[in-house]
Parts: C-alpha cells; sequence; structure tokens
C-alpha cells in the first residue's frame, strides 16, 4: 500500500506548548521505516506551513484563543491535505494538537465528495471536541474540531474560500469519551452523534463495541477516517499529552482496535494527534503511537514472515 506522511507542527490549538515537536517525535520514532517493514510505499511530505501570517482575529472570536493562527493553519492544512490526498495512498497526518483535523478532515470530506465515497469518522478521544466558541470552558480550539466539521456557523469562517462539505452527525462515531464539558454534552445529544463511553467500553469489551460499529459501514462506499488523540491511551502508557484523563485504553485495546481498522480494509486516512514530546518519559508515548500505526497498517504477531523479494 500506497502511505504518505504528513507533518503538522501545530500547537495553537491549545494551551500547552510542545505539540509542534510532534511530528518529529513520530519520525525519530520511526515510524516510516516501520511501515516500509510491513512492506508499504511510504512517502514523507514534511511538514505543512502556513500560508499567510496570521492575521490577528480576536476581535471576530473573543472566547478562543490564537483564533487568527487557527484559520491559516486550517486553510494551509485543507489545502495541503488535499493535494496529498489526491496523489493517491493512505494518508497519516501527523500532529500538532487536535485542531489540526478542522483541515485534515475538511480536506478528507472534500477528497470523498469528489471521488463518490460515504466518509465516516472513527474520533478515538478522550473528549467529544465538540465545544463552539460559546460552549468552550478554555478557549482551546482543539476542543472544537468536531463542531466545526458538522458545520457550526460561528466557525465556518476558519476555512474562506473553499466550501466546506460539512458531515452528517452520522458519519460521526466518538469512541473512548470519558471527559465532557456540560454544554458540550447537550450539544452531543442534540446533534444525536454516536458516543461510545468508557463505561460501554468496560462493559461490552472494545472488540464487540467496535465490530458493530464497522458492520454497519458499507464496505463497497466507505472511507473511514481514524482520528487518534494520543490522550485516548491510559496515561500510565501515553503521558505525552497536556490533556491526560485516567481512565484510558489499554495497550491490548489500543493495539486490537488497531488490528480490527486494519483488518476491515476501510482506512483511508488517519490523525495522530495531541502527541507532546516535552511531556513524554524518553520516548516511550511517540514510540507506542508508531507502534498502533504499525498495527493499524497490518503488523501482527503471528504472520511475521520474510518479505517476497519482488
Ligand atoms: N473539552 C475541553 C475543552 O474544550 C478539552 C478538550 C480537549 N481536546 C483535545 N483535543 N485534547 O477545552
Ligand atoms: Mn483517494
Ligand atoms: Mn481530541
Ligand atoms: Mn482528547
Amino acid at each position: 500500500m500506497d502511505i504518505s506522511l504528513l507533518g503538522i507542527p501545530l500547537e495553537a490549538g491549545n494551551s500547552v506548548p510542545g505539540t509542534l515537536m510532534g511530528p518529529a517525535a513520530l519520525r525519530t520514532a520511526g515510524i516510516a521505516a516501520m511501515l516500509t517493514g510491513l512492506g508499504h510505499e511510504v512517502r514523507d511530505y514534511g511538514d505543512v506551513v502556513p500560508a499567510a501570517a496570521p492575521a490577528n482575529l480576536s476581535g471576530q472570536w473573543p472566547t478562543c484563543r490564537n483564533p487568527g493562527e487557527i484559520k491559516a493553519w486550517t486553510e494551509a492544512i485543507h489545502d495541503r491535505g488535499l493535494d496529498v490526498l489526491r496523489a493517491g495512498g493512505v494518508p497519516i497526518f501527523m500532529g500538532g494538537d487536535h485542531a489540526l483535523s478542522m483541515g485534515t478532515v475538511a480536506a478528507v470530506s472534500r477528497h470523498c465528495h469528489e471521488t463518490g465515497r460515504d466518509l465516516a469518522v472513527l474520533w478515538l478521544d478522550a473528549h467529544a471536541d465538540f465545544n463552539t466558541p460559546d460552549t468552550t470552558p478554555s478557549g482551546n480550539m482543539h476542543g472544537m474540531p468536531l463542531a466545526f466539521l458538522t458545520g457550526e456557523p460561528s466557525l465556518a469562517g476558519l476555512l474562506a474560500g473553499r466550501d466546506l462539505v460539512t458531515l452528517a452527525p452520522e458519519a460521526i462515531h466518538i469512541f473512548g469519551l470519558r471527559s465532557i464539558d456540560l454544554d458540550e454534552r447537550m450539544r452531543l445529544d442534540e446533534h444525536g452523534i454516536d458516543c461510545i463511553d468508557m463505561r460501554a467500553i468496560d462493559e461490552t469489551g472494545v472488540s464487540n463495541l467496535l465490530r458493530e460499529l464497522l458492520a454497519k459501514l458499507d464496505p463497497e462506499r466507505t472511507h473511514l477516517h481514524v482520528s487518534l488523540d494520543v490522550d485516548f491511551i491510559d496515561p500510565s502508557l501515553a503521558p505525552a499529552v497536556g490533556t491526560t484523563v485516567p481512565g484510558g485504553a489499554t495497550y491490548r485495546e489500543a493495539h486490537l482496535i488497531m488490528e480490527m481498522l486494519h483488518d476491515s480494509g476501510l482506512v483511508g486516512s488517519v490523525d495522530i494527534v495531541e502527541l507532546n514530546p516535552f511531556l513524554d518519559e524518553r520516548g516511550k508515548s511517540a514510540r507506542l503511537m508508531a507502534e498502533l500505526a504499525a498495527s493499524l497498517f497490518g503488523r501482527t504477531v503471528l504472520d511475521r514472515r520474510p518479505r517476497p523479494t519482488a
């Protein structure tokens, strides 16, 4: 398979500096070599650079932190992401904080629209990221990407001059939820978004829940975008994130999810977000995220055998 890596060193969407080093840490952890070792063709497109110096837009978005930067980044990520998608292959967007998904998923949504695919989004995250400028408790725009992508009018100006192909609420599946704000909770209910929280995972198990979710997707038509937030994983395993929440996915749950996603054959694009190497312990979170990517692209225990020599 052709895999494209695109670095997105964004940290303007959160308040803890360090996520700009995320792409470098994933590269240092050996993500490209791991994927190449599985027989994939890997091309690294380097990092996104926002095109224009960001304007100061705090008049337009007074409750938001760094709205001008986020707008400049969203537009640059969308445009670069679309180029990478159109070049073919499965992109791994390496962040960078979760505000980057405003750009990546907007690009994926447009690409699906152009190629006649149905987009489904699996949001592996402790959080719902469904706040708006009116409901945000923190001002951090990494808490808002799903609101933007479903067409929240107060955020529409973040992607100027490009038509956002908005996501239907039914296309979104939040998985791993264990931290939610009160107004955010009300908005999720209003929009009828599928939320699988940790209570459900504890009672039913990740494999049953994920199998059920995947079975609803049409294998002929679906492009599944996986947005993997480091805080989905338990902080004991992946401490390198500014928004840790106790009680996250275990090592085995996380790898099983990746393996099942690989087996589904549906995954068309991936975000790995919120990795903050400044908070890591001897690279262990970066290494885990790279290894999860390997599981997502076909690494298994028993299938190890010599690669065919062309
Ligand atoms: N709900 C909180 C907020 O809006 C936390 C969001 C955390 N998001 C993330 N991508 N880590 O501020
Ligand atoms: Mn494509
Ligand atoms: Mn998130
Ligand atoms: Mn999160």
